[in-house]
């Protein structure tokens, strides 16, 4: 059993109580950046007070204002200090100059409930923020501002970030909310993993992040601002770490705490892929390890992920879902064991608070993947956590004259350096299983039909010889974008053999030959590219082609991700007699969007009524269809979902409210999935998936507070492709511990 002290760092930083008090009287100036919270090698100060923070990101925008008393709730219940969320500036700034703040924006709103519930708030700015959003939380109209390249050293992107980041810091400022007027935000974040890509952005890479911390630092928000993966972040502004595990994370200077952003207790999904999990006792151990090594502020991104209203999911192909295998639920409901095992971690590690904050930290070793620390503080306090890294064996350890038996991969938390208070491999909390039940629609009104026209409706937008980027024609108004052209087919040409190829640069595309649905073609979240080769039928003579161009949620990261195109690149008709037609500079005649999205059909204030065909029962299998249907609003007060298992691909919305884009598309059969998660080892998002053969996502979210308490609901949905909307059902979603 070798022993040895913990490093030098610890020296510097190991207050007395004596000490504290004194630094609670009299904070000394190099500690302090404001008065109210300031920071140390050791940890943040708040109020003077050394604290360790467990924080939990919820994200506003992705649930209603009505579910985030109660969120905020479950996450105190949880054991957690802070809430955590990213600004979205696409949300708040749909148009230049234009702001919004209301409903499932109402920033403000939502930290007073914060604020309220008591307890604290890190404000990660970004304002580029990644997070499965689209286009990262840039808004894509900047693109458009001419001269812009996003997050270097450029100056309009420069002036548009700081004057955004301004309005932001002004409207918590004049709100009080910043813990150094009184109000809660103890932190705020400047950019977003800038340090990871810095290089790439060549020259401009550095002076931008030096700028954005300088630029932060004006602002004067007298709470200290942290920069997670910018390992070059200067004086005065704290590097974080995002990752599964941070407990070898060491911030770049000593005088900087130890604090990690980004704690993923799941993953993101992607249409086509199957669902990751990651198991309650390797998030326990992340946590226990990361407080075992000296860290003073962890949060888990996400707590609670919610959903991806409308056309906010960013990507391309990231779910409507954003459950993230989070603590609490896509709908808002404790994932058990996840949620009590962690807040039983909590209640262990708060345990050692003292110990932990003030002692002399003494590291032993019990093997070669074996260690304690065991932190003594000068009132007598202490408290140690035994590590077993160890991916397969159990190991018996005697410490202080006892034996302890640790369990692979986990941490024992003993708060009195004698019991152990908690084993992260340990769950005694509750299963929980969750249902999804079945509640058929109840139609108060019959169906309402209005059928897209394939190709160019109304007047085409513009006509040109080539294939144009789709996002430069869309500027994402719309998901949709038609390319169509016409071509000749010679009398006595061979045509029965022959194939339609297509090359686009993501992310989906529908191909209609003379009217009809003849294929689609899709990428992944892996590969936005994809070659589509079908079988076509073709006439002698004219032959019209409309080939619906989609995107699945704009790029939300990587190295000028905002110059990612998407559409159409090639198309050519192969297997002619003695000719291979290249349609790709043919005259294409463009149409951005839908005609049902330009009638807003969707709204129960468009102009759309006198469109709409009624129906006793609406056709099925048709592709291109707009449905509206009247229903009840479900009895109870279970969240509900809607279950879409027998509809293609599209879009819906209730009452005018965007649930989302649809899509039943399946993972592989041939994926790798496991009914069982072994916890024990490093976890990646490919560890443990489920759904393998299985519709990524089958139910979407429809939070409770968009129905009518008068019982009469709009449904609308866009379908793409084809299915039966006579089967869309809502599902009441239950919980049962067993
Ligand atoms: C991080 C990023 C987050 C989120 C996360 C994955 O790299 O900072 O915004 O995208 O990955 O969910």
């Amino acid at each position: 059993m070798a022993k040895r002290s913990t490093s030098s760092k610890n020296s510097t930083y190991i207050l007395s109580l004596p000490l504290f008090f004194l630094l609670l009287f009299f904070p000394s100036p190099s500690l302090s950046i404001s008065s109210n919270v300031t920071y140390d090698g050791r940890s943040l100060f708040i109020s003077g007070r050394r604290r360790l923070i467990i924080s939990a990101s919820i994200h506003y925008p992705r649930s209603v204002p009505d579910m985030w008393p109660g969120l905020v709730e479950a996450a105190k219940e949880g054991g957690v200090d802070a809430i955590e969320t990213y600004v979205f500036w696409n949300g708040h700034e749909p148009s230049p100059g234009n702001y919004y703040f209301e409903d499932r924006f109402d920033l403000v709103k939502f930290a007073k409930i914060i604020r309220d519930a008591g307890l604290y708030m890190i404000l990660r700015i970004g304002p580029f923020v990644a997070a499965e959003w689209n286009y990262g939380g840039v808004p894509v109209w900047l693109h458009y501002v001419p001269g812009t390249t996003f997050r270097t050293n450029d100056e309009p992107f420069k002036n548009h970030m700081e004057r955004f980041t301004k309005y932001i810091v002004e409207m918590m400022k004049r709100e009080r909310l910043f813990a150094s007027q009184g109000g809660h935000i103890i932190l705020a974040q400047i950019e977003n993993e800038y340090g990871d890509i810095e290089k790439v952005y060549g020259d401009g890479g550095k002076p931008y992040a030096m700028w954005a911390a300088s630029m932060a630092l004006s602002q004067d928000i007298g709470v200290p601002w942290i920069m997670c993966q910018q390992y070059d972040a200067p004086d005065n502004v704290i590097n974080t770490c995002n990752s599964f595990y941070c407990d070898q994370f060491t911030p770049n200077s000593p005088n900087k705490p130890k604090i990690w952003t980004e704690n993923w207790p799941g993953w993101f999904q992607t249409f086509g892929a199957t669902n990751p999990h990651r198991p309650p006792e390797d998030i326990a151990f992340s946590v226990a390890r990361f407080f075992q090594k000296g860290g003073t502020v962890q949060n888990y991104y996400m707590y609670h992920g919610g959903t991806n209203f409308g056309r906010t999911a960013g990507g391309p192909f990231i779910t409507t879902s954003y459950d993230y295998d989070a603590p609490i639920d896509e709908y808002g409901l404790v994932r058990q064991p996840k949620w009590g095992h962690l807040k039983e971690l909590h209640n262990a590690i708060k345990q050692c608070e003292t110990p932990l904050l003030f002692g002399n930290s003494t590291l032993i070793t019990f093997g070669p993947l074996q260690e304690a620390n065991i932190y003594t503080d000068h009132s007598g306090g202490c408290a140690a956590f035994l590590a077993n890294m160890d991916e397969e064996k159990d190991k018996l350890v005697v410490f202080q004259n006892k034996s302890y038996s640790l369990p692979p991969w986990s941490v024992s938390i003993l708060p009195d350096c004698k019991n152990v208070a908690f084993n992260t491999a340990k769950v005694k909390t509750q299963n929980s299983i969750v249902e999804m039940i079945d509640e058929k629609l109840q139609i108060s009104e019959g169906w309402s039909i209005f059928k897209e026209k394939v190709g160019i409706w109304g007047n085409p937008n513009f006509v040109k010889n080539e294939l144009v980027d789709h996002i430069n024609t869309t500027k994402d108004s719309t998901d949709y974008l038609w390319y169509t052209t016409s071509f000749y087919i010679k009398g006595g040409e061979k045509i029965k053999q022959s194939l339609f190829v297509v090359e686009s640069k993501g992310h989906a595309a529908h191909v209609f030959v003379n009217g009809k649905l003849q294929a689609s073609g899709y990428g992944n979240g892996t590969e936005m590219k994809f070659n589509l080769t079908t079988p076509v039928t073709l006439k002698p003579g004219r032959n019209d082609l409309a080939l619906l161009s989609m995107t699945v949620g704009l790029p939300n990261a990587g190295p000028f991700y905002e110059w990612v195109g998407a559409g159409l690149t090639s198309v050519k008709i192969s297997g002619l007699t003695s000719r291979t037609l290249d349609l790709s500079s043919h005259s294409w005649a463009y149409k951005i969007g839908l005609e049902g999205e330009h009638l807003s059909l969707f709204s129960p204030y468009g102009n759309g009524d006198l469109n709409w065909k009624t129906y006793s029962q609406p056709p099925i299998n048709q592709p291109l269809t707009w449905y509206k249907v009247i229903v009840e609003t479900p009895k109870g007060d279970d969240r509900i979902g809607l279950d879409m298992q027998h509809m293609g691909k599209g879009l819906a919305w209730l009452n005018g409210y965007p649930v989302g884009r649809y899509w039943l598309r399946k993972s592989s059969p041939n994926d790798k999935c496991t009914t069982t998660c072994n916890y024990r080892g490093k976890f990646s998002p490919d560890k443990c998936r489920t759904g393998c053969g299985q519709p990524t996502q089958r139910w979407y979210h429809v939070p409770r507070s968009w129905f009518h308490p008068t019982g009469k609901n709009t449904l609308v949905i866009f379908e793409e492709t084809g299915g039966d909307p006579t089967k869309i059902i809502f599902a009441r979603r239950q919980t049962k511990n067993i």
